[in-house]
């Protein structure tokens, strides 16, 4: 059994916790990529409601082990705090493995964060403030630690000795012997979860097991390929897995895109379908859009079909997941945009998105009814169907997953889509 690859199609917080859960019911593996602590996946179980950051979902669907993988970057104390929260509420967290390839954030990589963001005034990113970008820094620049590092605390505090030497020189108060004490208690915790991932995905995939590559933020803030420089650090796209975890491309047989039936963003940057009106604020409450790590209010707008035929292309999406349907119950109208007003050509979308173009709008009747228990495709409103066939058109990818609310029984799952690992007794 090959990779199963879910990837946000837009800014991020599009629900691929709730795909990502239905998935790895019996997975083998279900393995984080790439960013960190910036991520915020919420995920309803019953009357519980949990929200993971650097923990993948697969956790609370009893996948086999789940991986935290070497592309990502890893704050030891935040994901203390995130196992003890877990094991709290009774996850079994023994599952749970870092790759000791993973890049470490240290505190100096938050005080970064946040004089980068106060050095950029009014022309801030917007970033979740956790030392995503510094520490990708870092290991580009060859002087990051990673978690295997934690293993020789000797080495670690001169590394961070010389570091926090040269940020002082900048002006930048850190204590060395602070972080490093902390680091050696954070390190007691983590040093057990800390692995060789790469073997694990490997023996896994070489027995035939399913594995799921859960993607974290969006295709659009990639660091490439998204809306630069209004990006997250790190590979977010579908061939980010690959170099993220240690596998060929050959071995992944299915990209899941998911998209909200709306759009967010959080941070600043262009998002050309942004409705700064009462609709706009209408979709923020029903669909409760305020973010998981900040507290931020989501920006909101309508779907955008013309970003989604890129965003299918730059990841080879094979199916669509569409999620929060029920957040537009009970509009009279729905739009989804399909291009751009004036759009040059020859140019690719983040430089189009950069002059924020107006979209062209398609317009769709509403649908009075609510769809929230909705278990079929048929089942849904006539209007509601009308609208999601002509976004698969628009989009070109076939639409596999509706999810109509928060439990994880509201989803509809259409003929053709990946099934959970369970199901197909992989
Ligand atoms: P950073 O990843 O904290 O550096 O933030 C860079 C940009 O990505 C900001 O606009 C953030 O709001 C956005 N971002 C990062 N992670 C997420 C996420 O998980 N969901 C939504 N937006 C995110
Ligand atoms: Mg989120």
């Amino acid at each position: 059994m090959p990779v199963t690859l879910v990837v946000g199609a837009q800014w991020g917080d599009e629900g691929k916790g709730r795909i990502v859960d239905f998935l790895a019911a019996g997975a083998d593996i279900v393995a984080r990529y790439g960013g960190g602590p910036n991520a915020g996946h919420t995920v309803q179980v019953g009357e519980k409601t949990y929200k993971l950051r650097i923990v993948p979902s697969g956790v609370l669907v009893g996948a086999k082990d789940c991986i935290i993988g070497p592309g990502t970057a890893v704050s030891p104390s935040q994901f203390v705090q995130e196992l003890a929260t877990l094991e709290a509420n009774g996850v079994d967290v023994s599952r749970v493995w870092v790759s000791d390839l993973a890049h470490l954030i240290l505190p100096y990589h938050v005080e970064l964060d946040k004089a980068a963001e106060q050095a950029r005034g009014d022309a801030a990113l917007g970033t979740t403030g956790n030392g995503i970008g510094p520490a990708y820094v870092d290991r580009v620049a060859r002087r990051g630690l990673r978690a295997g590092d934690l293993r020789d605390m000797r080495k670690c505090a001169q590394a961070i000795g010389s570091r926090c030497a040269e940020l002082e020189r900048t002006g930048l108060a850190v204590n060395a012997a602070d972080i490093v004490a902390r680091l050696e208690e954070d390190a007691r915790v983590v040093l057990p979860h800390v692995c060789d991932t790469v073997a694990l995905v490997d023996d896994a995939l070489r027995a035939g097991k399913r594995v799921i590559a859960e993607g974290a933020q969006g295709s659009l803030l990639d660091v490439t390929f998204g809306t630069y420089p209004y990006v997250t650090a790190s590979v977010t796209i579908a061939s980010g897995a690959g170099a993220g975890l240690g596998f060929g491309p050959t071995t992944v047989d299915a990209v899941v895109g998911v998209a909200k039936a709306y759009a967010t963003r959080v941070g600043a940057g262009p998002f050309p379908t942004e409705l700064s009106d009462a609709t706009g604020e209408r979709l923020r409450e029903r669909g409760r859009e305020y973010g998981t790590v900040t507290g931020r209010p989501r920006r909101c707008g309508w779907i955008d079909a013309a970003a989604l035929r890129y965003v299918a292309a730059i990841n080879g999406l094979t199916h669509l997941a569409i999620t929060k349907l029920d957040v537009l119950d009970g509009l009279s109208e729905v739009s989804m945009g399909v291009g751009y007003e004036n759009a040059p050509q020859d140019v690719s979308l983040p430089f189009v998105m950069a002059a924020n173009p107006k979209p062209v709008l398609r317009r769709f009747s509403g649908w009075a009814s609510s769809t929230e228990h909705a278990r079929t495709y048929g089942s849904l409103p006539t209007q509601a169907r009308m609208y999601l066939d002509a976004l698969a058109i628009e989009v070109g990818v076939p639409l596999a997953y509706v999810s109509v609310g928060p439990e994880r029984s509201q989803i509809i799952v259409r003929k053709g889509a990946p099934a959970a690992a369970l199901a197909t007794g992989a």
